[in-house]
């Protein structure tokens, strides 16, 4: 039984990060998306509110759970028992910041490997940056997140003056 875990801060989650998770859940048996609560950083949304549009998005997933966490990754991981990170790469930009990632991750967990999807092509540019700019000013997201998120995007921006 091979558990992986999706880490991330999907603020907000993208059909890039649901691509990676539809095509995941069909290589291992269990995939934990894990939405990254960093107190360093401000979101967009909530780490309860990024957690529940990934739960709508992957609803019809049986294998796929989501969970928040804090501190480093590999505790998480080794708590729920994982042997694999996955990460989705979209271009030859990411990697140098996801080896980084991974090789820290492999010193301090060396029996966690860190395992790398390249995007689907179709999602390669998009990034949640990138749809939180678009609907920052009005733009249309459709397509690009999932309906729950592009609600959510439109109530959250609604009451900001463009
Ligand atoms: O979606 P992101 O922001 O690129 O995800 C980054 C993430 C969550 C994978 C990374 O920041 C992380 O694992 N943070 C937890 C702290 C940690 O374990 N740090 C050590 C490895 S750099």
């Amino acid at each position: 039984m091979i558990v992986a875990i999706y880490p991330g801060s999907f603020d907000p989650i993208t059909n890039g990060h649901l691509d990676i998770i539809d095509r995941a859940r069909k290589i291992f048996d269990h995939l934990i998306v894990a939405v990254l609560q960093n107190p360093n950083k401000v979101p967009l949304f909530s780490a309860e509110e990024r957690k529940r549009m990934i739960e709508e998005a992957v609803a019809d997933f049986s294998n796929v759970e989501v969970e928040v966490f804090d501190g480093l990754l590999v505790h998480f991981a080794r708590s729920r028992g994982c042997r694999v990170i996955l990460r989705g790469l979209r271009a030859i930009s990411d990697y140098e910041y996801e080896t980084q990632i991974a090789l820290t991750n492999r010193k301090m967990a060396p029996e966690i490997e860190t395992v790398f999807l390249p995007t689907s092509t179709e999602y390669s540019y998009l990034n949640s940056t990138v749809v939180k700019e678009i609907a920052r000013f009005g733009g249309c997201v459709r397509g690009l997140v999932p309906p729950g998120v592009e609600r959510r995007l439109r109530e959250k921006f609604s009451s900001v003056s463009r």
